[in-house]
């Protein structure tokens, strides 16, 4: 393993921990919904979880910026991923909102 590929793994280990609940427990943003067939909110909670991986890789890109280019490109490649992910769960709901199911 190169120093720059060590690096990127401790980078992406200490963006894990930083991500690791805190002792005292949040609230969650996304509450399960009484309904197992509420697919609008299964849909929005699926984006708000794409959100916060988006904003996670970004983290990593910045922390990785100049220090290990192999990584970095390795999660720009998963942030265009998850970018994908979010814009088909907007378009489910944009789809959703068009039919007044929302
Ligand atoms: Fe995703």
């Amino acid at each position: 393993m190169s120093q720059a590929t060590r690096q990127g793994a401790l980078t992406l280990t200490r963006g894990h921990q930083h991500h690791r609940p805190p002792k005292t427990p949040r609230r969650p943003t996304f509450r399960a919904s009484d309904y197992q067939t509420d697919i609008v909110h299964v849909i929005k909670g699926v984006t708000e979880a794409e959100t916060g991986a988006i904003d996670h890789f970004n983290r990593i890109i910045e922390s990785t910026d100049g220090l290990d280019w192999v990584t970095q490109d390795m999660v720009i490649s998963i942030l265009r991923d998850e970018e994908r992910h979010r814009r088909l769960f907007e378009g489910y709901l944009r789809e959703y909102r068009a039919e007044g199911l929302t």
